[in-house]
């Protein structure tokens, strides 16, 4: 068994419209409902049938069907008041209907033990509405096809932020939420300074205070635990907010890359880095064309979007942000025989996002020169450069399009070179990168293996593999081959943090990734990994410590 037939199933479970057979099916269905004219109909076409570029999932789902819905990221306001709750839980269930996910501040929401005066009752806080919204998630299936992805966000200078962070202990529960607390630099600056016994925040009604200790070891307590909390960074994310006259951005969709205003949404589309190297070398033409290409294409689809709601429409065609990413990023370091965790693979990295946000600018400009500015642009931070979007880039988790590109998802680098995969119906695959077993046969064939003893060191060293993860412990195989074929879990977490602080740099909204702790990580670990993250200015971060969660809810490449 093959990617192929993964890719298959996949297809026939997710993508496919009536009448159609073929992955070239959807994107000619795709291609023509989006592209502007003749000519960037057939540049969209063949962007996606070569697996180069994929929008997100709805776009590939809903493109030139009658439901029309082709965003992936959403973000809705909650306001202080139970009609207000219950009308963003509608909006909510609207959106994953259409295959979107909905990003959540509960922090308007009064804490839990405020008066309610019109029925002189108390209230029972952001954490109990939270579950009503999960449990709205639960009978919805997005589009019938996946399960609705949420993200919950609770301010820190909320009263009830303990029991939020506390929310989720309970593995199982509130389970269609990530969660992350949205820190702010004077929170991490007393952290920093390990001002643990001030008082951070005093309960209006009920008086009670809670420390910067509390809060922080409740935070690093969490993510050693099962990876919960994620931490989201205010002052940064605002630091960069494209249209501060718009107002504060405090929300983001579910898997964090995309910062947005309220019902603002986001529709997403990943190069594949690797499907840029032709025999051995990156080819830096094929590379701008394909960003302009995708610039228009996710520009065309703020059009010829069927927005869920008429404020979503308003927002979004106000700001028209869109989120052009990549993927395939470790695969094409591989090809490139370039090790992720080092100066050189931060440097290349650092090298083609930035040139991928200039060349998306310089699109964009040009599409705003032909169609005009977004609309609010006078009250953007885009004076010296008149554009046609607010933000361009991004970093999606890509988990399901890598999957039908056949590349390492989004910036992660690999996580096995060998795996078994179980598909939607139960059955199982073994899996082996190409990449790898190409580069182990030549390895082993110059260190002089061959014929039959050949064969059966390539097929020991891919079960060890299997087994393990890992071929770090394997001595007898040359040094710069086990330096170059190091997985997630083979990476230390500074390094993880620091490929992401080199995308971040050049990325217009925020960046979806998993920093990876062996199980033997400890809190200091955490702790040490939120003050990096902090300092190097990532505007967020999620921690994973291998074995601390029996099941791992939406992550990357784990987005069934
Ligand atoms: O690969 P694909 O286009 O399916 O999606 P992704 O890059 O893994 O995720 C992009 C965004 O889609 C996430 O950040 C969520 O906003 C949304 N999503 C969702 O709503 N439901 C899921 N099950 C997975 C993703």
């Amino acid at each position: 068994m093959n990617t192929s037939t993964i890719t298959d199933n996949i297809l026939s479970a997710r993508y496919l419209r009536k009448g159609e057979k073929t992955f070239e099916d959807i994107c000619h269905r795709v291609a023509s409902a989006l592209a502007s004219d003749e000519k960037d109909r057939e540049l969209f076409y063949e962007a996606m049938t070569s697996l180069r570029f994929l929008p997100n999932s709805p776009t590939l789902m809903n493109a030139g069907t009658e439901i029309g819905q082709l965003s992936a990221c959403f973000t809705l306001p909650v306001p202080d008041s139970i009609p207000g709750i219950f009308d963003a839980m509608k909006q909510g269930a609207v959106i994953h209907k259409t295959g979107g996910g909905t990003g959540y501040n509960f922090s308007h929401i009064r804490a839990e033990g405020s008066p309610v005066r019109s029925t002189d009752g108390v209230a029972s806080g952001p954490v109990s509405f939270m579950k009503a919204f999960n449990a709205a998630t639960d009978v919805i299936k997005q589009g019938g096809r996946r399960r609705g992805a949420n993200m919950g966000i609770l301010n820190v200078w909320h009263p009830d932020i303990l029991s939020f962070i506390t929310s989720k202990k309970e593995e199982g529960s509130i389970s269609n939420f990530n969660i992350s607390v949205m820190v702010n630099d004077e929170f991490m600056t007393l952290v920093r300074d390990r001002k643990f016994d001030e008082i951070w925040i005093k309960h209006p009604v009920t008086g009670v205070k809670v420390t910067v200790g509390e809060i922080w070891n409740g935070i690093v307590d969490g993510i050693w635990k099962n990876g919960e909390p994620g931490v989201l960074f205010y002052d940064e994310i605002n630091r960069h907010n494209p249209t501060p006259g718009l107002g504060d951005i405090d929300i983001t969709n579910p898997c964090g890359e995309q910062p947005l205003l309220p019902f603002e949404s986001c529709v997403l589309g990943s190069i594949n880095l690797a499907a840029c190297i032709n025999e051995g070398k990156f080819d830096e033409e094929l590379l701008d064309d394909t960003v302009r290409m995708a610039v228009r294409f996710l520009n065309n689809v703020i059009d010829a979007n069927v927005y869920p709601i008429p404020e979503i429409e308003e927002a979004t065609k106000k700001t028209r942000k869109i989120g052009l990413g990549v993927m395939g990023v470790h695969d094409a370091l591989l090809m490139l025989k370039i090790p992720y965790d080092s100066p050189g693979g931060r440097k290349w990295c650092g090298e083609i996002m930035h040139r991928i946000t200039e060349t998306a600018v310089e699109e964009s400009q040009l599409l705003a020169e032909k169609l005009g500015t977004f609309p609010e642009w006078e009250k953007s931070t885009w004076k010296e450069r008149k554009v046609r979007n607010a933000a361009m880039t991004t970093v999606a988790p890509t988990g399901t399009i890598s999957l039908l590109a056949g590349c390492s998802s989004g910036i992660e680098p690999v996580f096995s070179f060998a795996y078994t995969r179980m598909n939607t119906v139960g059955k199982t695959f073994f899996i082996v990168s190409p990449v790898f077993k190409e580069a182990l046969h030549s390895t082993l064939s110059e260190k002089g293996h061959s014929g039959d003893e050949l064969k059966k060191r390539e097929e020991e060293v891919i079960a060890h593999v299997h087994d393990t993860g890992s071929i770090q412990d394997l001595e007898w195989l040359p040094a710069d081959f086990r330096s170059l074929f190091k997985t997630a879990l083979d990476i230390s977490y500074r390094d993880h943090i620091e490929m992401q602080a080199v995308f971040q740099k050049y990325v217009h909204a925020s960046i979806s990734k998993t920093i990876n702790m062996p199980n033997s990580a400890e809190r200091k670990d955490c702790e040490e990994a939120l003050l990096a993250a902090w300092t190097l200015g990532l505007k967020g971060i999620t921690i994973y410590r291998t074995g601390s969660r029996d099941s791992v809810v939406l992550s990357l490449g784990n987005s069934e």
